[in-house]
């Protein structure tokens, strides 16, 4: 199978040679090739160039011509934080919000993570595979190529597995390249009120053994804030899961400065995610390291936080990924093109800066920027084509729209 896409108006963040992240001025560099052709065999990329120099087509076996004149290609979102595996919704709580109620007082009547949790319980592998597909397909229609997807709503042996062995097998069943974190420290299971540290220990004794049987997590992450896990019980578990060959990642600084990033930069994590309350301790200690820092858009939106310091982060020098963290707590939304609009409106980040945090750097903070995350020859072809639009600014400018006309991934015309 080969396509070739031609006459494509902008071919956006294409790589001569391959970088694993941008950081600081950097991300105001988007490479792109204006009137553009770009070519791809079985499921990789294996040409690009401009119309100009284009040599045309001496074999036509199994090819697929398409015309992208007036439209953009880019290569796919990657979303590097996820929850898609859920039971339920939590509409309620939502509601209960407007009328005053914050997330953390929720979470204190038993609601929030826990009534996730409740829920899960109760509902089998087989249902949670197929509620998850139907958001997985829904971000694949919205250009996301590659996902993180985290357990973390069991918060039992039981149930952390049937999580696990949900995205192990959804692994199978889409052409999404997925990558698994056990996020058993999520929260204290009613349970073990009171008793967090016997909590910890079936963290480490039992799950972490049974997930490395059976293969199930890249990455171990870890709910670090007030109420829920200290910046120690975070270095506990992370190193516990370290281990077990679980990479850390860390929720880090989201409703209070509780240590998450500095716990995940001492012990090595791929990325700390959410910094809304991160300081300029942080932002040292991150520059001395390969972490990735992680933005979540959508969440601070939809509970209402204070921003990010985005603007601060990249003018400091350290690179900055995007995610969706798509929940159904604090954003029940995985359209990764709103998440790079509120970082251009709000946060002030400029399209070029927005775009590389959600492709190549969030691509970095999952571990696939070697493979996704850029138009390179030999990387794994996941682009998409938009529809007729002047720019890629336009696709920030244009908030709450998806402007994608056409999905490739894997090789494969998918929408
Ligand atoms: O990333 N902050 C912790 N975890 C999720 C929310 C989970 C939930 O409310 O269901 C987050 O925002
Ligand atoms: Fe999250």
């Amino acid at each position: 199978m080969k396509i070739l896409i031609k006459n494509i108006k902008q071919l956006v963040q294409v790589e001569e040679i391959p970088r694993l992240k941008v950081a600081g001025k950097d991300m105001k560099n988007l490479p792109c090739i204006n009137d553009a052709w770009l070519a791809i065999e079985n499921d990789k990329i294996v040409g690009f160039g401009k119309m100009a120099d284009w040599e045309g087509i001496s074999d036509w076996t199994n090819l697929t011509v398409i015309d992208a004149t007036d439209k953009l290609v880019l290569p796919s979102w990657c979303d590097s934080h996820t929850h898609i595996v859920y039971s339920g919704s939590r509409e309620a709580e939502f509601v209960d919000r407007i009328n005053g109620l914050t997330y953390e007082e929720i979470f204190q009547r038993g609601g929030g993570i826990l009534n996730s949790s409740k829920k899960l319980k109760d509902t089998s592998e087989d249902e949670l595979v197929e509620s998850a597909l139907l958001r997985l397909n829904e971000i694949m229609l919205q250009g996301t190529g590659a996902v993180e997807i985290k357990s973390g709503y069991g918060l039992s042996v039981e149930s952390e597995l049937k999580m696990l062995r949900v995205i192990k097998k959804l692994k199978t069943l889409t052409p999404l390249a997925i990558k698994a974190t056990f996020l058993g420290a999520h929260a204290i299971p009613l349970e073990f009120n009171e008793r967090k540290a016997d909590y910890i220990k079936l963290l480490i004794n039992e799950l972490m053994p049974a997930i490395a049987a059976e293969q199930l997590a890249d990455y171990c992450d870890v709910f670090c804030e007030q109420n829920y896990f200290t910046k120690e019980e975070t270095i506990e578990i992370l190193t516990a899961g370290k281990k077990y060959g679980m990479t850390p990642k860390v929720h880090a600084e989201q409703l209070s400065n509780s240590g998450g990033t500095l716990a995940g930069v001492q012990l090595g994590a791929i990325s700390v995610d959410h910094l809304e309350f991160i300081g300029d301790a942080e932002i040292a200690a991150l520059k001395k390291s390969e972490t990735m820092p992680t933005i979540l858009p959508g969440a601070a939106f939809f509970l209402g936080l204070p921003f990010p310091p985005a603007r601060k982060m990249i003018d400091a020098g350290l690179p900055l990924a995007i995610a969706s963290d798509y929940n159904p707590g604090s954003s029940p939304s995985g359209n990764m093109n709103l998440m790079v609009s509120i970082a251009c409106i709000q946060y002030k980040m400029t399209p070029e800066e927005a775009i590389n945090a959600a492709t190549i750097n969030s691509a970095y903070a999952m571990g696939l920027s070697k493979t996704h995350g850029s138009i390179a020859i030999g990387k794994q072809a996941n682009v998409f084509i938009t529809k007729e639009i002047p720019g890629y600014s336009y696709i920030p400018y244009s908030f709450g729209n998806t402007l994608i006309e056409s999905v490739i991934l894997n090789g494969k015309v998918i929408k």
